[in-house]
């Protein structure tokens, strides 16, 4: 049995897939279902039975993060924090969490990535030896955009193939040619293909797909601001505190936050509204809306992901908008 697995999550990197929304916030922060996807991975981390976490933060973005996880105690757990100046690549996140790492074996877990199964049962196994190193797979339809691992009847890792992602042209130190350079050693390596989805939130369709994935799967309804008479609620809604809905309909699964306010309008499957947004004579599904947003007669957003305090308003026009809004955003259409 091996003592002491770390935790060591990559909440680093630029995020430029997501601009604008990045320019501001760090992608790791964004929410999906309402819940930062970076509380997803240290929830997770921590079901499986680690204590100790280092977190690769960015000059830019570190901060932000910083504040949102604090000590790391609201996940039980105790948390290092590991900048790094320019987003070297995965493996040379390794490398300079050297020092807190020291000789432990550890978990490596993407700050941007969502998995639909808990880690435990694989860190359990790891924890109990047989191999130098665990991946997890999991089978997509274009794996030349990933890399390929070939492995045999019983899960061990023979060779990687990264076609696609040649390391000098991203100018970054792959952790696929860490995993290379073991088996070029007579590394024992496993893997383990899961089942259950493992969405990226790299770009803007990614995170809409991760967000209806996850209201999909683990929406419950729980109301607990007030809807009135005049408004229908179907499938699983969440509403939460202080939020007032009145003349509306709403079709779940659909999470909306808290001290929101939503009249006279139409919230469809597959929408996640953050706290302090106000909802007003429009109509809009499959959509990802931060926090403090300002929708008037807007006829219709979908496929949409808004920054924080983006304001949209119209007078009358009705047209189908599809948008990726940066924080702060006026728009008038
Ligand atoms: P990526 O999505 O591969 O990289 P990125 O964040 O630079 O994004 P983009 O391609 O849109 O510019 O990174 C996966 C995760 O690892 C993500 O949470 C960021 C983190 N990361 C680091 O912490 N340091 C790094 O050097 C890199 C490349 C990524």
């Amino acid at each position: 049995m091996r003592p002491g697995l770390k935790g060591l999550v990559l909440s680093g990197g630029k995020g430029t897939r997501l601009r604008p929304i990045t320019h501001t916030a760090a992608k790791q922060l964004i929410p999906v279902a309402n819940k930062p996807i970076l509380f997803f991975v240290l929830e997770n981390i921590a079901a499986a039975g680690i204590e100790e976490v280092g977190i690769v933060i960015a000059p830019e973005t570190g901060h932000a993060i910083q504040a949102a996880i604090g000590d790391g105690s609201l996940f039980g757990l105790r948390v290092t924090w590991i900048p790094q100046a320019h987003p070297g690549g995965l493996a040379h996140c390794v490398k300079i969490a050297r020092p807190f790492l020291g000789d432990s074996p550890f978990v490596m877990y993407l700050g941007d990535n969502l998995i639909g199964t808990p880690i435990t049962q694989f860190a359990d196994e790891f924890r109990a030896g047989g191999a130098d190193a665990t991946i997890l797979l999991k089978a997509v339809d274009n794996p030349s955009a990933f890399g390929v691992a070939t492995v045999d009847d019983a899960g061990r890792v023979l060779k990687l193939v990264i076609d696609q992602i040649v390391p000098s042209a991203r100018g970054e130190l792959e952790i696929t040619d860490a995993i290379q350079q073991l088996l070029n050693d007579h590394a024992r390596v496993k893997s383990h293909i899961i089942a259950e989805w493992w969405l990226d939130t790299g770009k803007k369709d990614d995170l809409l797909a991760a967000n209806t994935t996850v209201l999909d799967s683990w929406c419950r309804t729980d109301v607990r601001g007030s809807v009135d008479a005049k408004s229908s609620v179907q499938g699983r809604v969440q509403i939460g505190r202080d939020t007032v809905v009145a003349n509306c309909r709403i079709r779940g699964p659909v999470m909306i936050g808290e001290r929101c306010n939503l009249r006279n309008s139409f919230v469809g499957p597959f929408t996640s509204v953050g706290n302090d947004t106000q909802i007003a004579d429009s109509i809009i599904q499959h959509a990802v809306l931060l926090e403090g947003c300002r929708l008037q007669g807007i006829n219709r957003l979908e496929d949409s992901l808004l920054g924080r305090n983006v304001t949209m308003s119209s007078r009358g026009s009705q047209g189908l908008y599809r948008m990726s809004l940066g924080d702060d955003s006026d728009v008038e259409v």
